[in-house]
């Protein structure tokens, strides 16, 4: 039991990889708070999960965060360890972007990061016992896309912020980390394979067969494949892990 008394606030956790980490989470010992805009959702998965609670939060509202933070520190006692997974995607090409598509993915996959983690951050240097915070990045902002200009540059800014956020927070001993996956199936990816499906004129789910027979390790990745580096990045055994984005990806990406 890694991540035994832990305390862990998991954003965007009602399905998809957060789910997945707050199952995995509460396995080690962990109490997880599954945070998502969609409460009913985000209800039936913490059904689930010994221990779990389940928190209305919208990443895109400060009031919200400020909630939410609020109410899971209140029900369990304190944060030890956060995840920014919550995040949106959309596709277009440069010249069909929107500015209302581009303003809704910044707010949700840097803005809502931001400022969840200060939120967070506040509390973990006030109780003064240090803390884990871990944000999703993706091999998107290791390498633009024709297509998928704005998701890639919200994830180039994450990690970007997980080293700034890692260097001015170490000395609270709050670690700031990342992890940067591939291609992961699910819900999520069901939605990027219509989206392809309709700009590149493919049938459903061809997308999908392309991007999983390209991967070195030889298929998609699963959900379930990231947890253990979340467990890791979790728990004690990364203390002297700062600032860092670690590729989850079957070997899409190297640095
Ligand atoms: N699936 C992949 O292939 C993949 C690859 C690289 C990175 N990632 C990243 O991993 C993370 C999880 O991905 P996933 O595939 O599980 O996504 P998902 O779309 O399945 O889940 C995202 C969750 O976030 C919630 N959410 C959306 N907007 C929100 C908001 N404003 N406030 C709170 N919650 C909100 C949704 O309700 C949903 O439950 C994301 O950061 C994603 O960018 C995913």
């Amino acid at each position: 039991m890694r991540l035994q008394g832990k305390r862990a606030l998991i954003t965007g956790a009602a399905r998809g990889i957060g789910l997945a980490f707050a199952e995995g989470f509460a396995r080690e010992g962990a109490q997880v708070a599954i945070a998502d805009i969609n409460i009913n959702r985000a209800r039936e998965a913490a059904a689930g999960i010994e221990g779990a609670i389940a928190v209305q939060m919208d990443v895109t509202r400060q009031d919200s965060i400020d909630a939410a933070v609020a109410e899971v520190e209140g029900a369990l006692g304190g944060i030890d360890i956060l995840v920014n997974n919550a995040a949106l995607f959309e596709a277009a090409p440069i010249v069909e972007i929107t500015r209302a598509s581009y303003d809704k993915l910044f707010a949700v996959n840097v803005a809502g990061v931001f400022f969840t983690t200060q939120a967070v951050a506040r509390g973990m240097i006030a109780r003064g016992q240090g803390g884990k915070i871990i944000n999703m990045a993706s091999q998107a902002g290791r390498r633009g896309e024709a297509v998928v200009g704005v998701y890639c540059a919200t994830k180039a800014a994450i990690i970007s912020f997980t080293q700034s956020a890692g260097l001015d927070l170490i000395k609270h001993r709050i670690n700031v980390n990342a992890i940067a996956p591939g291609v992961v199936d699910g819900e999520h990816w069901d939605g990027v394979d219509a989206e392809f499906a309709r700009l590149e004129n493919r049938p459903l789910g061809e997308k999908k067969r392309l991007v999983g027979q390209s991967v070195p390790f030889g298929r998609m990745g699963t959900a379930e494949d990231l947890v253990p580096m979340a467990v890791f990045l979790a728990s004690s055994d990364s203390d002297y892990v700062v600032s860092q984005t670690y590729g989850v990806d079957g070997g899409n990406w190297m640095a």
